[in-house]
């Protein structure tokens, strides 16, 4: 895990953000010789962000692409004179999930009385990103605000209702119960199926700015300015009343514990992203909600990378001083 103090010393080893960029190009190429090496961001819309923010940065370096998706992918680029490819694997719970309803003749869930809700399938990957694994080397994956989503999973009127190996489980669980164990076995999945010089991350969560309410009961987010750290820190932390910004602290909790014995690297970005209260779309581009949770571009998410990069390249012991001998 990236420390607090390797952050504040990347400036120092990254001389501008297309030689950071450039450099990982290079380690690609070194990688691989001859092959194609792939590259995927699996997860929600903020991993939609974290990979739009990717490939802006790699074209900065190299303008040569192609569109080409991947299987399950929603989007790709290959950037051609590098042979990489970085994909995006559309996924909101990773597990994979479908509108549920009682019948007629009646199972556990319907003697419970349970009609309607949400089957989450707790040891099936989505189809989106079920082959991701078998094809990328590096993947980066995250899951976190649509497990406390009461607007679509709503706790009476359409709860997830978790499944295993095609049963309900019984009793019921929660939704961090779930999250708990969808994430145990999505973390095996993956790692029964990378290959042996695969990287693996899974990112903590994103933070949101919504200030006054929820996003959908006119919460906002009209800051000019970072918040301070202490300011930031109250802001999220646990031990007030939740808010509707809790949810950070929260899954980062799931999240630390479920890495804990595997080969997946934690990528820490709350704490950096909490201070940035300025730095969402709000209202702009003609947004209906105030949009405080995903990010501007450019903006926080090309942190984010920055720190993915600085990783894969400490990974691969390749020193700024290879980048500069190299000419760039
Ligand atoms: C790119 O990768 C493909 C598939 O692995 C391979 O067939 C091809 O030779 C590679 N091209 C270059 C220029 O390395
Ligand atoms: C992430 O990093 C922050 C500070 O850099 C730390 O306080 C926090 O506990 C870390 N979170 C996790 C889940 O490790």
């Amino acid at each position: 895990m990236l420390k607090q103090d390797s952050i504040r010393n990347l400036n120092l080893v990254v001389l501008s953000k297309s030689n950071l960029f450039l450099s990982l190009l290079l380690l690609f190429q070194n990688l691989i010789s001859g092959c194609m090496l792939l590259s995927g961001f699996v997860g929600d819309s903020l991993n939609r962000n974290m990979y739009a923010s990717f490939v802006c940065s790699l074209k900065q370096a190299s303008q040569n692409v192609r569109k080409w998706r991947p299987a399950g992918a929603d989007k790709a680029l290959t950037f051609l004179d590098y042979n990489l490819t970085v994909a995006y694997h559309r996924t909101n719970l990773l597990a994979r999930y479908g509108e549920w309803e009682a019948k007629d003749d009646g199972g556990a869930l319907e003697k419970l009385g349970f009609v309607k809700g949400y089957r989450v399938d707790v040891d099936v990957p989505q189809s989106t990103w079920a082959e991701a694994p078998l094809f990328h080397d590096v993947l980066v994956l995250n899951t976190g605000h649509w497990w406390w989503a009461p607007e679509k999973f709503d706790p009476e009127k359409s709860p997830m209702l978790f499944f295993k190996r095609g049963e309900p489980i019984i009793p019921v669980k929660s939704p961090e119960e779930g999250l708990d164990m969808v994430l145990k076995y999505m973390l095996t999945y993956i790692e029964r199926r990378m290959s042996a010089q695969g990287f693996m991350f899974l990112r903590t969560q994103s933070p949101r700015h919504f200030e006054g309410a929820d996003w959908n009961e006119g919460g906002t987010c009209h800051r000019r300015k970072p918040l301070e750290e202490k300011e930031a820190v109250s802001w999220f932390s646990l031990s007030k009343r939740p808010g509707p910004n809790a949810e950070m602290n929260q899954a980062n909790l799931h999240l630390s514990k479920a890495i804990r014995g595997t080969s997946f690297e934690l990528l820490n970005i709350s704490f950096l992203s909490s201070l940035r209260a300025d730095a969402h779309p709000s209202l702009s581009a003609g947004k209906l909600h105030e949009d405080c949770m995903h990010w501007c571009l450019p903006g926080v998410t090309d942190t984010w990378n920055d720190m993915l990069v600085v990783r894969l390249l400490q990974l691969q012991k390749v020193s700024a001083s290879d980048v500069e001998d190299s000419g760039f």
